[in-house]
């Protein structure tokens, strides 16, 4: 198969979702009509209990378990499916951000009694950010639930984006009869059953009277109503809306009892975009280039903690890459091949001779990347859109065994490479500010500093409210501000300058006074 083909055959994806909405379940669903695994419960395992916010059994448990789901790739229809795995825990926000840098879709998982929650709303920004075109599913149809229209006026003021269903639920919890599905013109009967798929019945005309004979006098006639409105309302389907982020299909079903996921499965890839271009700080990167590119977003560390070895993960974004071949480490100027690369299909981590635009390889790596590195066959381009976004939480943190200074500074280093947390230093006492998503990440890098680097941090409080990067043309403003500031600035890892607000009204008292100043909020401007 060219390159061409491979191309056009791929599709690249994530689910989000608010903790519990039953991402790890559609998940799982989606391999096993994938046949990328035989039996349910594989992915579940993958995911941090929410309750045990201190349980680092749990959290190594994760870490191993993660290397081998961070992809899961299967064969499909002739497809190569490759789905990213996104962490559950709303504390690893940042790392579902970088995540969805990677995939040319996502699939949005809402929960039908809950609507459309905080985590996915904040989710849905970084894919309207990039126009990301998404796919809604809304799950737990067989539980007591919002109505439809509801739920789709929800999905349309919360996550900004004009929606259009493409299935029409018959009823929900007790009374969930099944789904009407618009787009295929079939009838979906619900059968609480966590094995055995439905049979779909092919349904042209909707005021046919079987129809009562499926679902019953009341059913019918709220469901020709509905179906009326809706195709009244919602402007017809178009995929070209869909693929330009403007508007997302909507899909009802229930993941539990394996409903609506086949649906869901085949209409994602009739309609889901193949491997997109990226941009570069140079160009504009096509996935049919023969030259092979990619970039690094995500780094991932061993969990033996006597060998330091870690895993890069590469998205491919043009050109065939091949294992033994010399590529540039563009922001180390230097060549390196890789004899290991590793795929990964389902449960499986396998090492292979070549890989795909659209596809991810795991490259062994001891201390060589970090998030965000390009590699290329030769040209010296970087690939754009993997910000750091302004963190939550902050505190000092301190050195709490003398003896090990040097151990604790390289942890912090390496960790931050990973992309755990970001480091600030303070250009008025030069102390060290960890700033995070969440707060699960501090007691994970006192964690892994003291497994994996044999070093001790102490944590301090500090009162901030935000780190924002600040940038100006006005020169003399900028000297002024860091001066008038000097106790509130600091540089992150890469030396650039950031602003330490206390509070909401300073920073908005600095964005008033200093009307040249622009203040980014993601370190990617
Ligand atoms: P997440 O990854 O988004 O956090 O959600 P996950 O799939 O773990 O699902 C969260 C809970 O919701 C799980 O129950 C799961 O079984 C349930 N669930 C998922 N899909 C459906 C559905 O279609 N209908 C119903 N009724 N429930 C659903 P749990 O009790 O938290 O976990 P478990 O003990 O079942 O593993």
């Amino acid at each position: 198969m060219g390159l061409q083909e491979e191309i056009s055959r791929r599709r690249t994806f994530a689910i989000i979702s608010h903790p519990d909405a039953g991402k790890t379940t559609l998940t799982e669903k989606l391999l096993l009509f994938g046949g990328a695994i035989h039996v349910a419960g594989a992915v579940k395992s993958n995911k941090i209990k929410k309750t045990a916010t201190s349980d680092f059994m749990e959290i190594e448990k994760q870490r191993g378990i993660s290397v081998a789901t961070s992809v899961m790739g299967f064969e499909y229809g002739g497809h190569k499916v490759n789905i990213l795995d996104t962490p559950g825990h709303q504390d690893f926000a940042e790392d579902t951000f970088r995540t969805l840098t990677a995939v040319d879709s996502v699939i949005i998982v809402v929960d039908a009694a809950k609507g459309v929650e905080a985590q996915t709303r904040k989710l849905m920004e970084v894919c309207r950010m990039r126009n990301t075109p998404v796919i809604v599913f809304i799950n737990k149809m067989d539980r007591p639930s919002k109505h439809p229209f509801d739920l789709l006026e929800e999905v349309e003021e919360e996550l900004k984006i004009n929606v259009r269903p493409l299935s029409w639920p018959i009823g929900n919890g007790p009374s969930f009869q099944g789904v009407y599905n618009i787009f295929e013109q079939n009838l979906n009967l619900f059968e609480a059953s966590k094995q055995t798929l439905g049979e779909s019945i092919s349904f042209a005309d909707i005021n046919s009277s079987e129809l009562e004979g499926y679902i019953g006098d009341d059913a019918s006639a709220v469901l020709r109503e509905e179906h009326e409105f809706v195709e009244g309302v919602y402007p017809e389907f178009e995929v070209e809306d869909y693929l330009a982020g403007n508007l997302a299909p909507v899909l009802f079903g229930s993941a539990l009892n394996n409903f609506g996921v086949n649906e869901l499965l085949d209409c994602f890839l009739k309609i889901a975009p193949k491997p997109q271009a990226s941009n570069t700080d140079l160009r504009e990167v096509k996935p049919e280039e023969d030259k092979f590119s990619g970039f690094v977003f995500k780094i991932h560390a061993n969990m033996d903690p006597n060998h330091r070895n870690r895993i890069a993960f590469v998205k491919i974004c043009s050109g065939k890459f091949e294992r033994n071949k010399n590529y540039l480490h563009v922001r180390q100027g230097k060549n390196f091949k890789f004899s290991s690369p590793t795929a990964f299909m389902a449960e499986k981590k396998s090492i292979i001779d070549e890989a795909f635009p659209g596809d991810i390889v795991g490259l062994p790596d001891s201390g060589n990347f970090i998030i965000g590195d390009t590699l290329t066959s030769g040209e010296k381009m970087s690939f754009k859109g993997l910000p750091s976004f302004s963190p939550e939480l902050f505190r000092y943190i301190e050195n709490d065994d003398p003896m090990k200074s040097k151990q604790l500074a390289k942890g912090i280093d390496q960790l931050m490479d990973e992309g755990v947390a970001q480091l600030f230093t303070s250009s008025f006492n030069g102390r060290k500010v960890i700033g995070t998503v969440g707060a699960l990440q501090f007691e994970v890098i006192e964690h892994r500093l003291a497994h994996e680097y044999n070093a001790k941090c102490r944590y301090e409080p500090i009162n901030l409210h935000k780190a924002c990067w600040i940038r100006s043309e006005n020169a003399a403003q900028l000297a002024d501000f860091k001066k008038r500031k000097h106790q509130y600035m600091a540089k992150d890892k890469q030396g650039r300058d950031v602003f330490l607000a206390d509070s909401s009204y300073m920073l908005q008292l600095a964005q008033q006074n200093f009307e040249d100043i622009e203040f980014h909020f993601t370190s990617e401007f």
